[in-house]
């Protein structure tokens, strides 16, 4: 079977280093393996419109920074397609259909549009297009046969709600759809980057985020700013690892070779952590140890994002393209859908000589 990669974002701002430890590092990682058929990185504006149908000049604006921070983070557009979710128009065919395979009972206990109706106060009057955002989630997912989706673990309800879309339409209609395999971040800290404020998530809304694009000084200014452990005062204090912001980051972000490079009186990141558990450690050195590490890995992305932003219409003519190779798949995939529901009447030979036949006996 075909490896094939796929997975999004909604196009509502700027992507910070929560997407990019959360997926966006892993996908250019998966991308440069080789080990891929195909790869599908899908700008979600139709989803985006699901719960910001007043605002759509906020998803227009952001279609060209989504693009251009993932061409910052590495995602090559010879190796991976990119594509705008709303220029594919099969989506909405393959949603319509998998509506019928789905329960208002089922899409009301996913728990992530739980969470999201509570956060945009949605309860009193929820839109039908944002309650069903799963199943044109499933659709995104499966048009392009996806094998593997690598997301945050915010996104399992919606691949197993996928996979159940797929068993219940295979099971009806016949094997046709392709089962995705959800991957998620290996590790803890990537899982669930907080903002820099420690506060859960990191939100644009919280104002707690370090963008992709920050400049340096910016970045130096919110590491600085970081919750570390409050009841760390004094030097000589032990320190807790847990809930310190600052950690969490280098858990996310250090690499081995950071040591020699930035704090050689340090092996490794286990060293510096018992060293302020046990105390004599202050919060500012190591500070001034993730402000290194989040410039180094921030530099090459920040430039790379600036060199493509000198040709805004290339980046406009690489989404152009890989929505027109994402269509092709797509429609292939429709047409196998719409085969095994029997509603493929026009190319269906068999079904014309058949029903000739019932009226030539009569
Ligand atoms: N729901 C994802 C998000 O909020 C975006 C998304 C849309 C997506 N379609 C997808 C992710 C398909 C993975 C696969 O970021």
């Amino acid at each position: 079977m075909k490896k094939i990669m796929l997975t999004g974002d909604r196009p509502t701002g700027k992507l910070h280093v929560g997407h990019y430890v959360g997926s966006l590092r892993r996908r250019v990682e998966l991308q440069n393996t080789g080990d891929f058929d195909d790869i599908f990185i899908m700008i979600a504006d139709a989803q985006a419109l699901t719960d910001n149908a007043d605002n759509p000049e906020k998803v227009r604006q952001n279609i060209i920074e989504v693009a251009l921070d993932y061409l910052a983070c590495g995602l090559d557009p010879e190796k991976s397609t990119l594509l705008i979710q709303s220029q594919i128009p099969e989506l909405c065919e393959l949603s319509f259909y998998y509506m019928n395979l789905v329960t208002v009972s089922r899409l009301q206990r996913n728990p992530t549009v739980k969470t999201e109706i509570k956060m945009r106060n949605f309860e009193a009057s929820i839109p039908v297009g944002f309650f069903t955002y799963p199943i044109s989630q499933a659709a995104d997912i499966t048009a392009f046969k996806a094998t593997v989706v690598p997301v945050g673990e915010d996104q399992m309800p919606m691949l197993e709600q996928t996979k159940e879309i797929v068993h219940k339409f295979n099971s009806v209609y016949g094997e046709t759809l392709v089962e995705p395999q959800i991957l998620l971040p290996d590790n803890e800290a990537c899982m669930r980057l907080p903002g820099i404020d420690g506060k859960a998530k990191m939100s644009k809304s919280l104002g707690n985020c370090i963008y992709l694009s920050e400049e340096p000084e910016e970045i130096k200014k919110k590491v600085f700013s970081m919750f570390t452990d409050p009841t760390h005062i004094r030097i000589e204090d032990p320190g807790k690892l847990e809930g310190n912001t600052v950690f969490t980051y280098l858990d996310a972000f250090c690499r081995p070779e950071y040591f020699p490079e930035f704090l050689p009186e340090y092996n490794d990141l286990d060293e510096l952590k018992d060293h302020y558990k046990r105390g004599g450690l202050g919060d500012m050195k190591v500070k001034r140890f993730l402000n290194n590490v989040l410039q180094a890995e921030l530099e090459p992305i920040r430039s790379r994002r600036k060199e493509w932003q000198k040709d805004i219409p290339a980046v406009y003519e690489i989404l152009r393209k890989g929505s027109e190779k994402a269509e092709k798949v797509a429609a292939e995939t429709l047409r196998d859908v719409k085969a095994a529901m029997k509603i493929n009447y026009f190319d269906d030979e068999e079904l014309i000589k058949m029903q000739s036949a019932k009226y030539t006996e009569e």
